[in-house]
């Protein structure tokens, strides 16, 4: 029951420390930190209300619940929740992602070998080919799967019925499952960006664990920087360790906090150097815009879909600029945060 990553979410995270995806090393590291049980898990009171009864009615009539499809951005608990759902049914988990499965062929071999009440956490389902995908319907509607034997003409399909079983699918893109997937699920937990007391009691539970005394001045700074984000907030708490142990006096205070944020340039919103330059090309080389994502991609030195996937959406969420079908704007708050004077004239988009 490994917690293995679905391939397109281990990637170089470079110099990013506020990055949503989690690369290989650091996922063994979260695995330190993740809740076991529903009650550990903070935050997202309607996903876990609604789950908790799922489980619950499914326990006390002693059968497998719902198939449940979990969707929401990165590092939000997806995976977390998946193991949680297994753990709270007592029942084991498999894991497999949809990029990891290639063929129908990969798909029909786990579910052909999955046991009565066990648990499939189907990753990045939204990734499954499509062949896979149709094979997936009907395991999840009929419990059936058809195992193909033999190659060629002479190959033959032999129709296998499956115990019960329940499938967790995790999407961070849940307008691209097609419907007839997403009808199969009998439960969908949205996972929304957490507040900053959410974060700080994340922040406190991962330093308990990690047995770090953490200030309640310093949580309330780190969770700021975090963009919403359990997984940042993690990720930042250990470089505030960091900084704490080989610069400070081994506490994480407020000091430590600040110092350790500035050292990775993380502003005090929680922008980092890219957002930054982005805001800064967008209001005083394009003067607020609208400018095209190519050309605002160019001037900052970066390609078009690292700002339009990394950058933009918490630009976008924290109101600092827009997208307009003219191109990208910045808005009156974009130039309060650069410390500059919003301009008067621009146009009637955003008037400050
Ligand atoms: N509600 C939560 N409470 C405590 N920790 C959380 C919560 N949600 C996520 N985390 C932490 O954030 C990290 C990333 O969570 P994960 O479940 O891997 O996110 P996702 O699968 O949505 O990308 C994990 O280490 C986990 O411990
Ligand atoms: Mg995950």
């Amino acid at each position: 029951m490994a917690d293995r990553p679905a391939d397109d979410e281990v990637r170089d995270l470079g110099e990013r420390v506020l990055a949503p995806l989690a690369d290989e090393i650091e996922r063994s590291v979260e695995a330190a930190l993740r809740p076991r049980k529903l009650d550990e898990f903070v935050g997202q009171q309607t996903v876990r209300a609604q789950l908790s009864l799922v489980l619950e009615a499914a326990t006390a009539r002693g059968v497998a619940p719902d198939h449940i499809l979990l969707s929401g951005p990165p590092g939000l608990g997806k995976t977390t929740l998946a193991m949680i759902v297994a753990a709270e049914l007592g029942a084991s988990l498999r894991v497999t992602s949809g990029p990891a499965i290639q063929h129908a062929g990969d798909l029909a071999a786990v579910l052909s070998s999955l046991e009565e009440g066990e648990v499939l956490f189907l990753d990045e389902i939204h990734r499954l080919a499509r062949p896979a995908e149709e094979l997936l319907y009907v395991a999840m509607e009929d419990f059936r799967v058809d195992v193909v034997v033999g190659k060629g003409a002479g190959a033959s399909a032999i129709p296998l019925t499956l115990p019960p079983f329940t499938v967790v699918g995790a999407t961070t893109r849940s307008g691209l499952l097609p419907a007839p997937l997403r009808d199969r699920f009998g439960f969908t937990g949205h996972l929304d960006y957490y507040d900053a007391f959410e974060l700080e009691k994340v922040l406190h539970r991962s330093a308990r664990l990690l047995d770090v005394p953490l200030a309640a001045d310093a949580a309330t700074e780190i969770a700021r920087r975090s963009r919403g984000t359990p997984r940042i907030a993690n990720r930042l708490l250990r470089r505030v360790r960091d900084w704490a142990q080989v610069r400070g006096t081994g506490d994480m205070d407020l000091a430590a906090a600040r110092a350790a944020l500035e050292v990775y340039e993380v502003d005090p919103i929680g922008l980092d150097r890219l957002d930054r330059s982005v805001l800064d090309a967008l209001c005083t080389r394009f003067r607020g815009g609208p400018v095209g994502l190519t050309t605002l991609a160019l001037t900052v030195g970066e390609e078009p879909e690292t700002v339009e996937t990394v950058a933009e959406p918490y630009l976008v969420r924290e109101g600092l600029i827009a997208r307009t079908p003219r191109g990208r704007v910045a808005t009156p708050a974009a130039w309060r945060h650069l410390g500059l004077e919003p301009p008067t004239d621009q146009g009637t988009l955003f008037r400050a």
